[in-house]
């Protein structure tokens, strides 16, 4: 499980705001929701709203959009497909990175406590900025690259044993639940890659299609890009797809000493 860690512009002073569940309800629970607003001056702070579990879809997203619909429209958080596809609902939830669309309420014991992903700055409320995260995705060409000319009229061709090497890789989400459950992660990710945009570096890799392995692996050669993960495994352990960037990572890791000889 990831370690509980707050979000580095975070000082919590104060116990914010208290919503009472609504009257007659006879199985409630509560969520305790970070909150922090930028444009009010104000140091940021958790709210707390009972919900009628009998009048709340199963998952964690459902609360928030109850809550965001019914008790407080100033509630922000990132959410699209509620089906665990696009990765936007991303946050920590009971000490632990996941998607909320994905996390049933029930599993949790007691108060709900929900904060955005650990380690991020935060631009409002759940949601975090992950503008550095998608210029680590974009430096690693996240795109299939070839200089052959492809056969005339014809698709790239993979036999099924080269396609699935891409299983486990092609189903990552971006939603950054590892990387920032990732302690080399939070503390030199101005350097180090993190798993999530590693794995996506060894998913091209792994494409048999692609021709540029020399040069993508030139340019993870470097004492950060890769070499900052220490196999503490937060990252395989939190990943709601259930992946293991720590084994792509170990996998980049062989084919820089292969080619080293
Ligand atoms: S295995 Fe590596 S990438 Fe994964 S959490 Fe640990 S240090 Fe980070
Ligand atoms: S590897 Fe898993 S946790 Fe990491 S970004 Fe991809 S889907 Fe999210
Ligand atoms: S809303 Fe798309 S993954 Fe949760």
């Amino acid at each position: 499980m990831a370690e509980f860690s707050l979000p580095p512009n975070s000082v919590i002073k104060g116990n914010g705001k208290a919503y009472p569940a609504p009257a007659g309800a006879t199985r409630t629970k509560s969520f305790k929701i970070y909150r922090w607003n930028p444009d009010d001056g104000q140091n940021p702070r958790y709210d707390t709203y009972a919900l009628d579990l009998d009048a709340t879809g199963p998952m964690v997203l459902d609360a928030l959009i109850k809550i965001k619909n019914e008790v407080d429209p100033t509630l922000t958080f990132r959410r699209s497909c509620r089906e665990g596809i696009c990765g936007s609902c991303s946050m920590n939830i009971d000490g632990a990175n996941t998607l909320a669309c994905t996390k049933p309420i029930e599993e949790v014991k007691g108060e709900v406590v929900i904060t955005p992903l650990p380690h991020m700055e935060v631009i409002k409320d759940l949601v975090p900025d992950f503008k550095h995260f998608y210029a680590q995705y974009a430096s690693i060409k996240p795109w299939l690259q070839t200089v052959t000319p492809a056969p005339s009229g014809e698709e790239r061709i993979q036999s099924p044993e080269e396609r699935e090497k891409l299983d486990g890789l092609y189903e990552c989400i971006l939603c950054a639940c590892c990387s920032t459950a990732c302690p080399s992660y939070w503390w030199n990710s101005d350097k180090f890659l993190g798993p999530a945009i590693l794995l996506q570096a060894y998913r091209w890799l792994a494409d048999s299609r692609d021709e540029m392995t020399g040069e993508r692996l030139d340019a993870l050669e470097d004492p950060f890009r890769v070499y900052r993960c220490h196999t503490i495994m937060n990252c395989a352990n939190v990943c709601p797809k259930g992946l293991n960037p720590a084994k792509a990572i170990a996998e980049i890791k062989l084919m820089m000493l292969e080619r080293a000889g």
